[in-house]
Parts: C-alpha cells; structure tokens; sequence
C-alpha cells in the first residue's frame, strides 16, 4: 500500500473515534438505536471538526452486514467499500468544486433507483452552501419527497448561507471545533504510533495553532515528520508555520506588566532580527491580548477560549496582573498597528514605537486617583492653614514687611507675576511636611471653626455672601461717585451682618478712615450703592478689627472664589487710588492673593484638574 496521509490514515472510523462531538455522537447513535432515523441531516461546523468523518460511518452504521447499527463492524464488505469510497450506493457530492448543477442534475434523475447493492442509498453534500440557486431548487424538490431508500447528509461550514427551505427540511448538528487539549492529546497519540519525536511545547504551539481542526493538526505533525528523524521542537513548527512562540507571548504579556523598557527593546530586537513575521507576532499578540481580556472579564472564561490545561495557570496569572483598561488599551494600539505592518522596514520601525508606548502605558484606575486626589486635597488644605499662619504671624513678625519694604516695594505691588510672598523653599518644606500635618490639620481646623462661633461670624451668611460676591461692583460703582469714599472704602472688609446692619471691618490702625466712613453723607452713599448693586437695605457701620488676622468673613468657601476676585480687583482698585490715600492695603487682599498665587503655583505643579 502507498503512502497515505495522516489524515486519511488517522480517518475516526466508528464513532467511537470521533473526538469531542459528544452530542451529535450519542443523539445519532441513539436514532440508529431506536430506528427513528431522519431522511436529511445537515452537519454545521468549522473544517476538520469530524463532519465527513461522521457521515460516513453514519453511511455504514446503515448499512452494515449486521444490520442497522450503531457499532458498524468495519470488517464486512459493505463498510469497507464506504470506507475506502469506492461503494456506488454512497456519493459523495462537493458542492465547492463546480458548484454543483451536473451532481444535482444526476441526483435528481437516479435518486428514485433503488440502491444497487447497500440497503441504503446515501448522498453526502458537502460544503451545501456552495450551490447554485438552480442545484438549489433541484435539491429541494427532491427533499421534499424524498424516497425511503435515500439519507441526505449536507454539510456545511458556513450554515447561515444555507437558504431556509432547505434548512427546515433537515435535522441540524452542530460540529464545534475541538478543545486544545483533545488535539494536543490526539496528535501525542498519532505521535507515538508512527515514532515520532516530538517536544511537549511542539505540540502545544501546533494544537494552539490547529484553532480547533484536527485535520490541521494532522496536517501540520504529519509534515513536520517529514522534515526528518530529529525530534521536532518549537523552532521547527515556528520556521514550518511562521507563527509565533507562545511562551514568546507570555514574555511580551510580562515586559508590558512589568513596564520593563530594556527587556521590551531587546525583544523588539529579537523578533525584528530574526525571521519572525511581524503581522503574523502582532495578530497572536492581539489574540492573546484578547484571551486575557475574556478571562479577566468572565466568570467561566474557558468556556469561552480555547486554552490547553497546561497554560491555564500561566494565563489566569498575567490576568490577575493586568487591568482591564490595560489590555483594552493595549488591544486598540496593536490592531491600529497591524493596520499599519506591512513589508519592509517602515513596519518595524512602526512596531518599535508601539511597544514603547506600550510599555509606558499607566492606568490610574479611581483607586488610585482617589488616593492622589485626597492627599491633594490634604496638601491644599494644609497649606492653607500655613498660610492663616504666616498671615498671623505678620502682625507680630513686622520684619516680613520690612524685608519687603527694604527691596523697596509694597508687599503687593508686583505680585502679578509670582508668589514670592513665601518663597519656594518654604513651599516645599510646606509640601514635605503635608503628611505629618494633615492629623494637625484635622484638629486645627475644628478648633479654628469653633473660635468663629464664638466671634460671632456668620460663616455660612447668605447676605454676607451677596456682599462678597458684588464687591467689585460695589467698589466699582462708589469709585464713579465719590473717589475719596471709594478710596477708603476699599481699605475695608465686610465682616458681619447683625439686626439688618452689615459691619465693615477697617484695620485697627485706621482710626481717621472709620471716622471718616462712617458720616452720614458717606453712610447714606455706601448705602445706596449697595442696594442699587444688590436690591437690599442694610445699614452701614464701619467698626475697628480687634484682630485683622482672623478675617474670616470671607474664608467661607463658597464665596472664596469671589473673595479671590475681589481682593485682586481691590488691590488693583488701591492702585489708581489717591495719592493721599495710605500705601498700606488690607488684609483681605493680602490674604486672598497670596493664597490664590500659592494654589496656582500647586495647580500647575501637581497638574490638579478641577
Ligand atoms: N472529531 C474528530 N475526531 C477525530 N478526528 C477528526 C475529527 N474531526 C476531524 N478529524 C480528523 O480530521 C480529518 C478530517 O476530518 P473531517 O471529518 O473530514 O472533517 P470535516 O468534514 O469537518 O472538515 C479526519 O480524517 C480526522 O483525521
Ligand atoms: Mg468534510
Ligand atoms: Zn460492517
């Protein structure tokens, strides 16, 4: 006998053989059994899934010597001949080959004879979605009568292009493309029987590398035994199919997790230098990305990918390691690449790129952003506590203002431009401190709260809100009217509102200013701006701080932003103030700008986004 290929040769010849179509096999032999066959079966399915294979002992199963059977005997003449493919009562029809007209034709006219030696006629059609509407229409009306003596056996692999009518007239089975683990099982057995060498990862990679058909594994062992008498190892099946190493993948897979650059660029090297196909690396790297994906994302993942018992640790492994926006990132910059990958040496450069990126990929899931966030929070919150404290100390500590004043400049005249106020150095003090203080802080700030209770401010007052926030037109509209009253005015802060009279605060130092502020003219005219600007009545009183420090009418937070603007525009107010009027400016803008300089100093440094 000549030489037979090993997938004839390893052809399953009862269906006991057949391997991984569990089902099909008992629904099958159970019809046989029960004698409740069907006149038209269709078997759907993947190539090399066992479709032909069951059809044909389907075909002796019918009609073995010993009778209907589901153990055909394999022995008498009547299955070899359906074995061998030479009985005239068994035909086999490829639908693929010329698309079937003359083969239908024919079938039409001798489907009526009766079998000339089997008990039963037996059309087996293969690839049924192949033929032309004509082979079609002449099918189906076979179908629709057809004769006792006949069995239909259609397969197909593409089953959604089988029209319907013919799809309703037979019995439908699923041929589902075979585990990893049962291919890798079959090819060790073909292996041995033929004394074949062959290393545990050869096989894996081929029967990884089969997707499901078993007549591909075949294949492939059957012409890697043709190579020669060595044993066959990874290498071999890499050159023989240019695919890709899958250990090779899980290392890619650890360099990207490990976000280990030097390993990624040596590997870059390695596959770019030898002759690995690039596209072919990059679409197993997309599969193998997409494993992953499946398995960190499903609960019964490996009902759902295809991986052999030896990988699944391995694979559950990098999972675990990897995030999900990780590997979805990874799965759209690696097709956008093999988009790219084409001959020559522009795609390697393009690959290259792409593993950089890859490996510089960060995920910031919202753990992690909620932690940077909050140690933000605790560092602004922290530093505005320093800076209560510096401005504190400015009223016992006149040396800060006079070192300013030594430069020979106002402490504020040219801030625009930086926040030198407290120098860098005690800014990064301030940051490296941030985490020893934040406890402090905590404390602090209930102290500091309960200390304005009890000065009686109305923290949370609307009114002195509306105040705040129309500030600057407030001051805007009072400088059209009567400059020396604005220019005052502009010297004092808002502080309280008590039985309908909203308070001002003036330094304690300016005794002339309140005196001043406080006549009557000047009363009625800060009044009657205020209710042109806000629509309330209040009336006016201008009071002397007890402690300009704790100018914390305005430290409520809604109105921080405003309170912001309006020191800015007040100082700027101060300067196109009268010459008479002091150099000096008030607390507030001080308070306010210098706090604002310090947050966008951070802002810009730690990238915070509101
Ligand atoms: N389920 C299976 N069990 C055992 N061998 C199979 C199976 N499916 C395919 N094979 C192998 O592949 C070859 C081709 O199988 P075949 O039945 O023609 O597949 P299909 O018709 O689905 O493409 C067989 O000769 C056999 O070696
Ligand atoms: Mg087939
Ligand atoms: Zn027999």
């Amino acid at each position: 006998m000549g030489y037979i290929s090993f997938y004839r040769k390893w052809r399953p010849q009862d269906f006991g053989e057949i391997i991984g179509q569990e089902y099909n096999v008992r629904t099958i032999k159970n019809a046989i059994s029960n004698n409740r066959l069907s006149h038209c079966y269709i078997f759907c399915g993947p190539r090399g899934t066992g479709k032909t294979s069951t059809a044909r002992i389907l075909a002796k199963a019918l009609n073995c010597i010993k009778g209907a059977t589901p153990d055909p005997c394999n022995k008498c003449e009547n299955c070899i001949s359906i074995s061998d493919g030479y009985s005239m009562d068994v035909v086999e029809i490829d639908a693929a080959s010329n698309r079937g007209i003359n083969e239908i034709r024919e079938l039409r006219e001798k489907v009526k004879y009766l079998p000339n030696i089997l008990r039963k006629k037996v059309y087996i059609i293969d690839e049924v979605h192949m033929l032309t509407t004509e082979a079609f229409n002449a099918l189906l009306k076979v179908l629709e009568e057809p004769p006792e003596h006949v069995l239909f056996i259609m397969a197909t692999t593409e089953p959604n292009k089988v029209i319907p009518t013919i799809m309703s007239r037979c019995q439908r089975f699923d041929f589902f493309p075979i585990p990893m683990d049962k291919i890798k099982e079959r090819l060790q057995k073909i292996a041995r029987s033929e004394k074949i060498t062959i290393s545990d990862s050869a096989l894996n990679l081929i029967s990884k590398y089969a997707d499901g058909s078993l007549r591909d594994a075949d294949g492939i062992l059957e012409q890697l035994a043709a190579f020669g008498e060595d044993k066959i190892e990874v290498r071999d099946v890499i050159s023989l199919l240019g695919v890709t190493d899958l250990d090779m993948l899980f290392e890619f897979t650890d360099i990207l997790i490990e976000k280990n650059l030097t390993g990624g660029l040596l590997l870059v090297n390695k596959i770019t230098g030898s002759n690995q196909n690039l596209k072919v690396f990059v679409s197993e790297f997309l599969d193998h990305l997409y494993d992953l994906y499946v398995i960190k994302n499903y609960n019964n993942p490996f009902e759902i990918v295809n991986i052999s018992e030896d990988y699944k640790d391995k694979y559950l492994g990098q999972a675990k390691k990897m995030q999900k926006e990780e590997i979805e990132f990874y799965m759209e910059l690696f097709t956008d690449l093999l988009k790219q990958i084409k001959w020559g040496e522009g795609s390697k450069v393009f690959f290259k790129s792409a593993v950089v990126r890859a490996i510089n990929f960060i995920v910031l899931d919202e753990k992690e952003i909620g932690k940077k966030t909050r140690l933000m929070e605790t560092q602004i919150e922290s530093l505005r506590k320093e800076i209560d404290k510096i401005n504190s100390m400015q009223e016992g500590n006149k040396n800060y203002h006079n070192h300013r004043a030594d430069v020979g400049t106002s402490v504020y005249e040219n801030e625009e431009d930086d926040f030198d106020i407290i120098n860098s150095n005690e800014i990064n003090k301030m940051v490296s401190e941030v985490e020893v203080q934040s406890k402090h802080t905590v404390s602090g700030g209930k102290a500091h709260k309960s200390e304005m209770a009890d000065a009686g401010v109305e923290k949370k007052d609307e009114e002195i809100s509306l105040i705040n926030n129309n500030l600057d037109k407030i001051s805007q509209s009072l400088k059209k009217k009567k400059i020396s009253v604005h220019a005052m005015f502009t010297e004092a802060v808002p502080y309280k509102i008590e039985n309908g009279t909203l308070y001002f605060y003036l330094d304690k130092e300016k005794e002339w200013h309140k005196d001043h502020l406080n006549k009557i003219k000047n009363i009625e005219l800060i009044s009657s701006v205020i209710k042109e600007v806000t629509g309330k009545d209040f009336k006016i009183k201008f009071e002397l701080g007890k402690k300009m420090d704790k100018i914390d009418v305005i430290s409520d937070a809604e109105s921080e932003a405003s309170s912001k603007s309006t020191g800015e525009s007040r100082a700027e107010d101060a300067e196109n103030k009268a010459s008479n009027s002091s150099n000096s400016k008030d607390g507030s803008s001080e308070k306010s700008r210098t706090e604002e300089d310090v947050f966008n100093y951070f802002e810009k440094k730690f990238d915070i986004k509101e």
